[in-house]
């Protein structure tokens, strides 16, 4: 029997993925791997166990065992709730101090490897919608189409400054530019599945786009490129 059918979405942090992932899976009914939310989750667990984020074997430990649930929102900008050894965390790990916690423990090796098998066992039938950096080049290498998402690190700043100003929290835009352009740096820089676009990926840069009009060039892309019955797709 095929594996269910993957559609892999990466790029760097700001760039649409999530938007574009929670509308894909609306759109398909398809299921959704948002692989930061595991990273995040893991440099959250490992603060609250009080582990230092330099000792790698220990954090390892912490994403072998990770204790983590998803469970579909009712209302919200976000599409679940995140628990995290029963525990909700869906605002928590979304500041900007949990990405760079999970930037860091995202550079470890060996924090990826105890990650990889969570991962793959969220392909389940109808198919996934894989949101992260290495979903196409590490995680989903068989993945049917392979989008990476991308946008200048200015845009995506401003993007992620409205974001976080909604949910009500006190940001300044140069501390966010410059946190982006860091993380870009370190995740584009690392040893292990750094961030790039698979070789078969179709890159796409959504500066100048609108949100709906990212959504439309994205879904051309799939209907292009998985060849889908009609009556897969959720109408
Ligand atoms: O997508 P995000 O901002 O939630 O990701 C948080 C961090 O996790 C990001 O800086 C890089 C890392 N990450 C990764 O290394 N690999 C992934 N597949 C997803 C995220």
């Amino acid at each position: 029997m095929s594996k269910p059918i993957v559609i892999a979405i990466d790029g760097p942090s700001g760039a649409g993925k999530g938007a574009v992932t929670h509308s894909l899976a609306i759109k398909t009914g398809f299921h959704i791997l948002d692989s930061g939310a595991l990273y995040r989750l893991v440099g959250l667990a490992a603060r609250r166990d009080g582990i230092d984020l330099d000792r790698e074997e220990h954090i390892a430990d912490v994403a072998a065992h990770l204790e983590v649930a998803f469970l579909p929102a009712s209302s919200g900008p976000e599409p679940f709730q995140v628990l995290l050894r029963g525990q909700e965390v869906t605002d928590e790990i979304r500041t900007d101090a949990a990405g760079v916690d999970a930037s860091r423990v995202a550079s470890m090796p060996s924090v990826r490897d105890g990650l990889a098998q969570l991962q793959r066992a969220f392909r389940k039938a109808p198919g996934l919608i894989a949101d992260g950096r290495d979903m196409g080049t590490v995680i989903f290498t068989d993945a049917a189409v392979k989008i990476f998402l991308t946008a200048s690190a200015e845009v995506r700043a401003e993007r992620r400054y409205k974001q976080l100003k909604n949910k009500g929290m006190d940001v300044s835009l140069a501390a966010l530019l410059e946190s982006i352009r860091e993380r870009d740096a370190r995740d584009a820089s690392r040893l292990v599945a750094p961030l790039k676009p698979a070789e078969d990926a179709i890159i796409l840069d959504s500066s100048a786009l609108s949100l709906d009009a990212v959504h439309e060039a994205v879904w051309e892309v799939v209907e292009q490129n998985v060849s889908l019955g009609a009556n897969s797709f959720a109408e």
